[in-house]
């Protein structure tokens, strides 16, 4: 392919985690979704591999992310692209930004050395980029991404790689998000609960496999289109995220209020922390949205849905 006939374009959809994050980082399964809002990457031809870098980030930042590209670029042996970005997600809340991110880059460079960019394939170099951000993660992020499909992740044992099983709602899967904060890195998050789990594994291993059972029992919920019964797991995995140490006060108080909004269930979603966001399940969550936009709340809503065009 040509890349200076037509301007090469990758999209990387965020995602939320319904059921099972930081579990997931031990073996368990989660439940996680795409969101229809996400990060584009465009490349044309170029004399070289080169990543043009949002003004806005910080020096580290745009060291780190064109470290991460060049990575990803060394490995396809893409011939000379530049890629810029374009992201509707807003950054570190907990909805992949950086998977996302990392997926957009990597369907552009596939793309622009004639390669296929099959979901398999693309989620196996976005982990190239992945690692140098987030050293090692479940994987769940940027394949949720690439598959852009509601899916139920299960790591394998010391990979940043999983099994995969998509799943098909017969029922419109509707969240609320809402920002709640500012949010510490996913990175230390994940470094602190580590270190409880390494002092008392037992307790921390029973909860991390009732919460790893909520998403297999939630995978069935949705499978029979049973919103009710998948709202209610994600509200007891709330009440395990806090026993685990992982929400804050701001984070349960907007919890409490999707609940109160009429969500079926509502629950922090990513990494959590002092921040971050909050997903409610709804069956039509646009009154709430209106009304939480109107009190100055950041939120949106989003379809789980299925690739978007375009
Ligand atoms: C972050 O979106 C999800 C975590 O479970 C970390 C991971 O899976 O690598 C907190």
């Amino acid at each position: 392919m040509n890349p200076r006939a037509t301007p090469l374009v990758g999209f990387g959809a965020g995602k939320v985690i319904l059921l099972g994050e930081h579990s997931v980082v031990y073996g368990n399964p989660a439940l996680a979704g795409p969101l229809s809002y996400g990060v584009t990457a465009q490349g044309v031809a170029s004399k070289r591999c080169q990543l043009v870098l949002p003004s806005t980030l910080s020096r580290p930042q745009k060291a780190l992310l064109t470290r991460a590209f060049q990575r990803a670029a060394g490995l396809v042996r893409t011939p000379g692209v530049k890629v810029s970005l374009e992201s509707e997600l807003p950054l570190s809340m907990g909805l992949g930004s950086s998977a996302a991110l990392s997926v957009a880059c990597c369907r552009v460079l596939l793309k622009a050395a004639g390669r296929e960019d099959a979901p398999r394939e693309v989620a196996r170099l976005a982990l190239e980029m992945e690692q140098e951000f987030h050293g090692t993660p479940s994987g769940v992020d940027h394949t949720t991404s690439a598959e852009q499909k509601l899916i139920l992740y299960k790591r394998l044992p010391n990979q940043s790689s999983g099994r995969v099983r998509a799943l098909k709602s017969p029922r419109p899967l509707k969240v609320l998000v809402v920002l709640v904060g500012e949010r510490s890195p996913t990175k230390k998050t994940v470094a602190a609960l580590r270190e409880r789990q390494a002092r008392w594994p037992g307790r921390y291993g029973r909860l991390f496999q009732q919460i790893g059972t909520l998403a297999q029992e939630g995978a069935k919920a949705v499978e029979a289109g049973d919103l009710e019964a998948l709202g209610d797991a994600m509200n007891v995995n709330q009440g395990l995220l806090a026993a685990l140490g992982l929400s804050s006060p701001p984070l349960e108080e907007m919890v409490y209020r999707l609940r109160a909004m009429g969500a079926l269930g509502a629950k922090l979603t990513g990494a959590g922390g002092d921040g971050g966001a909050v997903i409610g399940l709804f069956l039509e969550p646009e009154p709430a949205v209106a009304k939480l936009l109107e009190l100055g709340v950041r939120c949106f809503s989003s379809q789980l849905a299925g690739p978007r065009a375009l």
